[in-house]
């Protein structure tokens, strides 16, 4: 944005999702500060036709043909805004020279080309799709300094960190911790594990999100996927994030600085704060929501991350600390195996122990001769997507060994 008059122009990948709909409300509140210029989703035709009839976005990106056939034939009042589809599509979306902000909220491995062609035009590039950083981390921040684009932590908890940092370089941090809510299960004896449902698995206590995330909150290996994301959106090593679980949620992480000041970031529950802040950075919004009221909670309690119950989140720090593409193939077997999971193939415990079994499998790979190159580097995004891929071709075998066992 170059005037204070202008709009600052935005596309919201991933519009129709958890992300989506609460960057839409913060918008709805602000029609003088932002406009949309394009919304893009999968398939979800009906919402996305709701959205281009309240937006008047110049383009609606619809992943699936199919769909955004439908999308034309649904004709959205306003009748103004172009469809597109495919990967193409939402490259276009993401990338056209009038936009100045891009979010990337889409969920999985199928946002990674889409967010980053908007950095490498250039884009300020808000970051909720963690599953970019985690395939290609590295090439993200490298293609962003080199283009000038300005990554945003939209995830609640690196947001939190972007916060407390306010611009303070690395070497003056001691640390990071990102704290992690424990998700559904925190209190179920573990003995009782194996009779955990679906509908108990989706039930998140603090947060309302997507499917996804929300089992890999569940098994906690989102707050792995994070530790990854903060790794390289922090330029930090993996020794200096640490993890405490905060059933409450209110406080969302910490900095320690050198000086031995620890400085937190809190609020409800609620991804508009952090969105908000991406969106008007380094403005603040005058946003109405629930205040936060500590009396009230009365407590903030802090624990360690159990092994026992949370061997998901162990998986995703040995990923990273392996390297190179075991991060990304971690995510593509996660990505398969909570897919067949919401589709009912196997009980809950099954995730953590196919996932344990692709990281037996991966760890074994540097050893092994002729391993592919990008399980040892990720050099380039085919290589990210490549590395993702082969961690879905472990997962897939697994998968059906244990489809069919009773859920
Ligand atoms: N929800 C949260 O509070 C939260 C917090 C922090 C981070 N995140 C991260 O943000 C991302 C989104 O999470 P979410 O909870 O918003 O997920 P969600 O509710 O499941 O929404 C996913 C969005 O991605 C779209 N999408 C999926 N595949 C696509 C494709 N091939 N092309 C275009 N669009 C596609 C979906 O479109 P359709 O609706 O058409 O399928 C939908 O708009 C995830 O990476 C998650 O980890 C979420």
């Amino acid at each position: 944005m170059t005037d204070k008059t202008q709009k600052k122009s935005l596309t919201i990948l991933g519009s129709t999702g958890s992300i989506g709909r609460n960057t839409l409300d913060v918008v709805a509140r602000f029609p003088d500060r932002y406009q949309v210029h394009a919304l893009a989703a999968h398939s979800n035709v009906e919402l996305l036709a709701r959205q281009v009839e309240a937006f008047r976005p110049a383009v609606a990106a619809v992943y699936d043909p199919e769909a955004a056939q439908r999308l034309r034939e649904r004709k959205p009042r306003g009748g103004r805004t172009a469809i597109l589809t495919g990967m193409e599509g939402l490259v276009e979306a993401a990338t056209a020279p009038e936009v100045h902000h891009v979010v990337a909220g889409i969920v999985g491995a199928v946002g990674l080309q889409p967010a980053y062609a908007a950095v490498a035009a250039g884009k300020e590039v808000s970051i909720a799709n963690k599953e970019v950083m985690v395939l290609a981390g590295e090439l993200m921040v490298n293609r962003a300094r080199e283009s000038g684009a300005r990554l945003l932590p939209m995830d609640s908890e690196h947001n939190a960190v972007f916060q407390c940092l306010n611009g303070a370089a690395p070497e003056q941090v001691r640390r990071i911790v990102l704290t992690a809510s424990g998700g559904p299960f925190r209190d179920l004896p573990l003995r009782r594990f194996p009779a955990i449902t679906k509908e108990q698995a989706l039930k998140h206590p603090n947060w309302s999100m997507g499917p996804k995330i929300t089992i890999d909150s569940a098994t906690m290996l989102n707050k792995g996927l994070e530790v990854i994301e903060a790794r390289w959106l922090f330029g930090l090593p993996p020794e200096r994030i640490g993890v405490l679980m905060h059933r409450q949620s209110i406080v969302h992480s910490l900095v320690e600085f050198v000086d031995g000041s620890v400085i937190a970031q809190l609020g409800l529950p609620d991804m508009r704060t952090p969105i908000a802040c991406c969106l008007a950075h380094p403005q603040r919004l005058p946003l109405e929501l629930p205040r936060l009221d500590l009396a009230e909670i009365g407590k903030l309690e802090f624990e360690e991350i159990s092994q026992d119950r949370y061997p998901g989140f162990f998986l995703a720090l040995e990923a990273l600390r392996l390297g190179g593409g075991m991060p990304a193939a971690l995510n593509g077997a996660n990505e398969a195996v909570v897919a067949a999971y919401l589709d009912d193939a196997f009980p809950f415990t099954e995730i953590a122990a196919i996932l344990k079994r692709v990281m037996d499998q991966l760890a074994a790979v540097p050893l092994a001769e002729g391993a592919p190159p990008f399980l040892r580097h990720v050099a380039t995004v085919d290589d990210a997507v490549r590395a993702d891929q082969f961690g879905r071709g472990l997962a897939a075998a697994l998968i059906e060994q244990a489809r069919g066992t009773p859920c």
